[in-house]
């Protein structure tokens, strides 16, 4: 992700062939890194991949009409997925649809739902396509379990991990065959809800620790198509332990019951700051370790995976980074002027 704040680029010169992913690479020791394979849609050719970034909504697709036939609460199904006749009912997320701020948004440097193609948007679209071609083979019973639940994490505060959940999120939710659901999982330092300009209520770790609440009676749907938030809820002294305990495993399979295509994206504390961040991985198929350029190290980065381990997935995802002066972006190369 590059860095959307007006902080001006480092006057230090980048030395030629020495670019920032080779200077991560360095500082970070990722020679033995692998990356996630380029999802087919990606590996289109270059000209292929710029039209269909251009489609016009007057050519509906297969998913467009799909879309127009769900219920609003009813996830699509995706051409890929296949849902078997026994898939129970859908859990649905009722509740008045509550309005998020988009000039708060904008405020934020975040993603504007209906607004112009940006490169930051074109930089979550890449992130945000891994991770539903990997929730698309956990469906279909190839690679790892739960793909769907993705846990965004990082060793430290301040990293970036409730910037890239939000905009994650509503780059998700722009998706036509799936919906996301934004779960504040910092029971601590709870932030989604005010990022989005939000007001609070109930949350996760209230139904946790009270079997009367029901977790989908403290969802909040939003006025973005597809877009729904789970608060954190009420901080107890016992957050690690109430996720250790069964009852978690019940209520996030009741988030996912009978939708396939809805994704659930975790904003976690800090890995290397609270506890529940391993709880957390524990029951995800993918997380995705947020590194601040120039400022997560090496060791910290290290230590935090080797917390997260219960994730059987963990990709790495480097925040806030600064393009060289010469340096292209996405904005600038497709002329979207974001
Ligand atoms: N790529 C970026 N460009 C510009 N600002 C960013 C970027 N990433 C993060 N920030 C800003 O940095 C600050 C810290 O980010 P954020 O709150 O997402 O971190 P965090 O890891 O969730 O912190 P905490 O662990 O305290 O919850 C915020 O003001 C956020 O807007
Ligand atoms: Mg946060």
């Amino acid at each position: 992700m590059t860095d959307q704040s007006n902080t001006p680029t480092p006057p230090k010169k980048v030395p030629d062939g020495n670019s920032l992913f080779e200077r991560a690479s360095n500082a970070f020791d990722l020679k033995g890194f692998k990356p996630a394979p380029v999802p087919e849609s990606l590996a289109e050719s270059p000209s292929k991949r710029i039209r269909s970034g251009m489609v016009r909504p007057s050519q509906p697709t297969r998913a467009d009409e799909r879309a127009q036939t769900a219920t609003p609460d009813t996830p699509g199904t995706s051409p890929t997925d296949t849902v078997d006749q026994g898939t129970p009912d859908p859990v649905r997320f009722q509740g008045e649809r509550r309005y998020v701020d988009r000039v708060h948004l904008r405020e934020q440097g975040l993603i504007q739902p209906e607004g112009a193609v940006t490169g930051l948007l074109e930089e979550f679209r890449i992130v945000k396509r891994q991770l539903l071609e990997v929730a698309r083979s956990s469906l279909a019973g190839r690679g790892v379990a739960n793909g769907q639940r993705v846990l965004i994490c990082s060793p430290h505060p301040g990293e970036g991990k409730t910037f890239c959940a939000v905009n994650l999120a509503l780059a998700m939710a722009a998706e036509k065959d799936s919906e996301v659901l934004l779960v504040d999982a910092d029971f601590a330092k709870p932030s989604v809800l005010s990022a989005l300009g939000l007001e609070g209520g109930p949350g996760f770790m209230d139904a946790l620790a009270d079997p009367s609440i029901k977790v989908e009676d403290c969802v909040i749907a939003t006025d973005v198509p597809g877009l729904y938030v789970l608060p954190a809820g009420n901080q107890t002294n016992n957050d690690s332990e109430y996720l250790a305990s069964s009852r978690t495993v019940e209520l996030l399979d009741c988030l996912t019951r009978g939708a396939p295509n809805r994704m659930v994206i975790f904003d976690s504390p800090p890995a290397l700051a609270a506890s529940p961040a391993a709880e957390l991985a524990k029951y995800v198929g993918q997380a995705v370790l947020v590194a601040r350029a120039d400022r997560t190290g090496q060791n910290a980065l290290e230590d935090a995976c080797s917390l997260l381990s219960g994730c059987p997935d963990i990709k790495l995802l480097l925040n806030a980074a600064h393009f060289s002066p010469s340096g292209r972006k996405f904005g600038s190369y497709y002329g979207y002027g974001g």
